[in-house]
This record gives structure tokens, C-alpha cells and sequence, in this order.
């Protein structure tokens, strides 16, 4: 048959982009939404909104994808840097030596503190990930890679094996030399960091854990017990860089320097994937007897790195950085008065920055609010290592008065989900009691 024959008695654009996907990217995902009641077809997006197919909603995007979309949809600058960067470049050619990626390079090596010189350039944060704990383990000779329960740090094979058993264990036996430990407590690291300890990687403040803000003093705490020890510190940035949290760097409020930081999502501008394993100069020396010895073949596309130029440059600028810092107040002040209005369900913010947390009632509240948020136009999503929080990220480029608007439209969320939470937890109840009965 023909693809046009094949293609005859199409249904509206939406219905059949969703059966498509079923057939053909994902039936699980597919079934998911359509029990969620989100029949969601990304269509035209734009700054902070993203429409669907049909143009009949548009959302606020306060998930922004963990930070892709830190400057928005497809933003006018760099869509511009892009195009014409497309007038002589292409991705280019990992192998040879490049300007592109030598001038970014030397960019943030001159963002980043003392001596983080040196950058690999990836395409997605888990390959980045992987790249600095194989950068580790080649550097120290030891094997050990202590990370924290319930952090994320991509789906990769060595970021996997730094991550929650729940998305390894349908994938075969576990990769050898790898622990976990509670986050935010000195005394299980310290247990665990001995001789055999490579390094130590943790999110400044972990998203999918349910944007835990670190206690006082346990990020420097663990930079001392890894400079003691002679393992390194990497500290995952991919969600917590590029100015989210007020500051360009994460690490920057706890008063620490790693030796290893990884970036991406946001380096990408949401326009061209890119991402980047900065290290300290001396761990270079892992790349001399064999500089070939890692290779990506589209990490660090030359007009990629030309895009990454422009995002840093936007996102380093002094006043950008103190919007950014305007705009977390103006939050904090406006979830304040929120969680007067729903205290038995609003308990609190957890909060660095424009790296935001909805502490909530319990774990059914978070799927509650999400499905509650899209109905009323937001888009936001609940931590998946802990369900009881609703992760809040908007754009960093958001004007001041657009927070109004996302609060009107959160308060309504908010009701609603205190609404449906008790009728979706008897339902819950009693499926729990008919699957009972089955066995
Ligand atoms: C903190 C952190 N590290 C690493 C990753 C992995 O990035 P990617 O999905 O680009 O592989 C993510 C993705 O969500 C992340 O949030």
C-alpha cells in the first residue's frame, strides 16, 4: 500500500498523532496520558507557553523540562546565532580540531572558578555523566562511585548505575562498585568514602529526589571528606546550572569548587543538544598517552557550541543573574500567601533560586496537582523519586508580571486538586482491595 494510500480517512490532527505514537513510539506512554486525562500533542510553542496540535490550549511551562527551556521557547537570539551559523558550519567533525568548540571551551573555562580549564563536549547529560565518573575512575585508578538514593543522574550506562535501582533493575545485574547514600547526611558518606572511593557525584540540589535543598554545611562537608580521602567531587549541574538557582553555578551558594562539573539541558538553549563534562586542569592527563580514547560523534556540534556561546553569554550577564533573583522573591512571596489559603494541603516550599518545590500533602498529591495544574492551564510536574512534591521551574526569562498570572491559575489548581485528591484515593483504596482479592 501506499503512504498516501495509507494515510486516506487520516482522523483530526491531534487523535491521529496519538495513535500514531501508540503504534509506533509508545503504547505505554500513549495509554498513560490518555488515563491521566491529558490528550496532549505538542503543536506551536513559543517564550514561556507551549500550545498544543490544534491550538485550542496553551500552557505555561513551568516544567521547562528540567531546564532546557531556561530561556524560553525557542528564543529569537538564538534561533538567529543558529541560522546563521548554518551559513558556513555544520556539526563538523569530532576528530579534527575545532574553533567552535575551542572558543566555547575557553569560554567557560573562564566562568568556572580556579582551574576547571579543560571541557568534553557530549549530547545528552547521561553521556556526560558517564564521561566524568570514567574521568574519575582513570584519574584515581580506584573503582568506587558513591552517589545519593533517590538522585538522577540520566539513563546512561555508568549514570544509571549511579541511579535508583527502580530504573536499572528490569536491565540485568547491577555494574560492579557502585553506592548509594542518603543525601544530606555526612555521617553514611563518610562511612562509605575510603581508599577505594573514585569520586563522589551529586546534584547540588537533587530534582527528581523532590528539589531537596542540601542541609548547612554538607556540601562543603563533602568536599573536605573528598580531599581528605583522595577521591574527586562531581557535582551535577545538567538541572541546577546556568543561572536557575540566582547564581550562574549551583555549587556557587555552598562555597565549594569540584573538580568535576556537568552541564547540559539548558546549554542546549532548547535549540541544538549539547552538553559538557568540565574538569580540572591535571585530570587531563587521563586523555595524553590516547586523546582518542573517547570519542562522540555529535558532541560539541560546531553550531551547537555556537548556541551554547550565546546561552552562557546571556546567562552569566549580572542583570539576567538578579532577575532571575527578583523573580525567585516574587515566588516565595506569592507561595507564602498560597499556602495560607491551602495549609492543610500546601505545606511548604522547598527553594533555591528559580529551583522550586511544592511540598504537599502526601504522595498522591503531587499526580493530583500535575493533572489539576494542566487542567488549568500550567505545566508542572511532581518529583518522581518523591510524589508528594511538585517540581516549579519556570523560565529564567519571565517577565515579573507574568508571576501573577501563574499564580491565579496555580490557586485554581490547588483547589481543584483538594477536590479530587479523596475521590482518587477511595479509588485507589479500592482497586488496592479488588487486586487483594484476586490472589
Ligand atoms: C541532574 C540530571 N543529570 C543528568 C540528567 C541526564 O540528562 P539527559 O536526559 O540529557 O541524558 C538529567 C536529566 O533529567 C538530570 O536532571
Amino acid at each position: 500500500m501506499s503512504i498516501a494510500g495509507r494515510n486516506k480517512g487520516a482522523l483530526p490532527s491531534s487523535q491521529a498523532s496519538i495513535q500514531d505514537f501508540r503504534n509506533h513510539v509508545s503504547s505505554g506512554k500513549a495509554a498513560f496520558f490518555e488515563q491521566y486525562g491529558m490528550p496532549f500533542v505538542m503543536g506551536g510553542r513559543d517564550g514561556c507557553y507551549l500550545g498544543d496540535l490544534e491550538g485550542r490550549k496553551r500552557l505555561f511551562n513551568l516544567h521547562c523540562n528540567g531546564g532546557v527551556f531556561n530561556l524560553g521557547h525557542r528564543n529569537p537570539q538564538l534561533i538567529d546565532v543558529l541560522m546563521k551559523g548554518f551559513e558556513e558550519l555544520d556539526i563538523g567533525n569530532g576528530h579534527l580540531m575545532s574553533k567552535a568548540r575551542a572558543d566555547l571551551a575557553k569560554m567557560i573555562a573562564g566562568l568556572m572558578p580556579e582551574d576547571l580549564d579543560y571541557t568534553v563536549f557530549g549530547v545528552g547529560g547521561g553521556e556526560a555523566v558517564d564521561l566524568a565518573l570514567k574521568v574519575a575512575r582513570s584519574y584515581t585508578g580506584r573503582e568506587k562511585i558513591i552517589s545519593a538514593k533517590g538522585g538522577y543522574h540520566g539513563h546512561t550506562g555508568l549514570a544509571m548505575a549511579a541511579g535508583d535501582e527502580k530504573y536499572r533493575a528490569p536491565f540485568g545485574p547491577p555494574v560492579p562498585g557502585f553506592v548509594q547514600v542518603p543525601f544530606g547526611n555526612v555521617d553514611a558518606l563518610a562511612k562509605e568514602l575510603d581508599g577505594s572511593t573514585a569520586a563522589v557525584i551529586l546534584e547540588p540540589v537533587p530534582a527528581t529526589l523532590g528539589m531537596a535543598v542540601p542541609p548547612e554545611g554538607y556540601l562543603g562537608a563533602v568536599r573536605e571528606l573528598c580531599t581528605d580521602r583522595g577521591a574527586l567531587f562531581i557535582v551535577d549541574e545538567v538541572q541546577t546550572g546556568l543561572g536557575r538557582t540566582g547564581r550562574l553555578w549551583g555549587f556557587e551558594h555552598f562555597g565549594i569548587v569540584p573538580d568535576i562539573v556537568v552541564l547540559g539541558k539548558g546549554l542546549s538553549g532548547g535549540i541544538y543538544p549539547i552538553t559538557a563534562t568540565v574538569i580540572r586542569k591535571p585530570l587531563e592527563s587521563v586523555f595524553h598517552e590516547d586523546p582518542f580514547i573517547h570519542v562522540s560523534t555529535f558532541g560539541g556540534a560546531e553550531v551547537g557550541c555556537l548556541v551554547a556561546k550565546r546561552v552562557l553569554e546571556i546567562s552569566s550577564d549580572p542583570e539576567f543573574l538578579n532577575h532571575v533573583k527578583k523573580l525567585a522573591g516574587a515566588f516565595h512571596e506569592s507561595i507564602a500567601r498560597l499556602r495560607k489559603k491551602h495549609p492543610r494541603f500546601l505545606l511548604g516550599l522547598r527553594q533555591l533560586g528559580l529551583m522550586m518545590g511544592l511540598e504537599l500533602k502526601d504522595d498522591l498529591s503531587g499526580p493530583v496537582l500535575s493533572k489539576t495544574a494542566y487542567d488549568h492551564d500550567l505545566l508542572m510536574v511532581y518529583a518522581n523519586n518523591d510524589p508528594s512534591i511538585c517540581q516549579l521551574l519556570p523560565p529564567l526569562n519571565m517577565d515579573l508580571t507574568e508571576v501573577d498570572l501563574v499564580m491565579e491559575r496555580l490557586d485554581k489548581a490547588l483547589a481543584a486538586a483538594k477536590r479530587l485528591r479523596p475521590v482518587l484515593k477511595i479509588k485507589r483504596q479500592v482497586e488496592g482491595f479488588v487486586e487483594k482479592w484476586k490472589h
